[in-house]
């Protein structure tokens, strides 16, 4: 790890959209007191879902994760910010690059502490791959949800 790494990232620059907030609880900790990495790699996933499916505007499925980085612990009381942006779209699977950022303590420094490619697929009722529509066909609110 660099040096750099371990001072105060504050003004480093997120990636995507604030997608979810959450506070890491005591009941979210493996036996030295850190945050399992489980727990921040679900919230991960869920974030990232929530992107998908407004992409997809359909079910979506996580079908794989690249690239999983844990960069720093997470600890009880931090507040837990995902923050998603797409970054490949192909006939029915979407890439969604997502980033978790910490602010300590909840009023403390704000660092970046994970990041991932989450692949989604969209799915249809019978729960068989489906095509991720066009930007054009997605309702206004989606698509200010996705403006650049
Ligand atoms: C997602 C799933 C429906 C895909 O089924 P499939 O028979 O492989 O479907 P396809 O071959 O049509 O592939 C669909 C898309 O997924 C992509 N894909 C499939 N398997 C993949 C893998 N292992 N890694 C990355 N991408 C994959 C394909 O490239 C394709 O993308 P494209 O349409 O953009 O080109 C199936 O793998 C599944 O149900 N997996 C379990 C998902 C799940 O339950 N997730 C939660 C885990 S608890």
């Amino acid at each position: 790890m660099k040096k750099e790494q371990d001072n105060n990232s504050e003004n480093d620059s997120t990636r995507g959209r604030l997608t979810t907030r959450t506070i890491a609880m005591p009941a979210d900790t493996n036996p030295s007191g850190d945050i399992f990495g489980g727990w921040v790699l679900s919230q991960m996933d869920m974030a990232a879902g929530i992107c998908a499916g407004q992409r997809a505007q359909s079910r979506v499925v996580t079908v794989s994760v690249d690239g999983m980085d844990f960069i720093r612990p997470v600890k009880v009381g931090d507040i837990l910010g995902v923050y998603t942006c797409i970054e490949k779209i192909g006939r029915t699977s979407m890439d969604i690059h997502v980033e978790s950022w910490v602010r300590r303590g909840r009023i403390g420094i704000r660092q970046k502490v994970t990041e991932a490619t989450f692949r989604f697929v969209a799915l249809d009722n019978d729960g068989r791959p489906t095509p991720v529509p066009d930007e054009a066909e997605l309702p206004a609110y989606a698509q200010e949800y996705f403006e650049h």
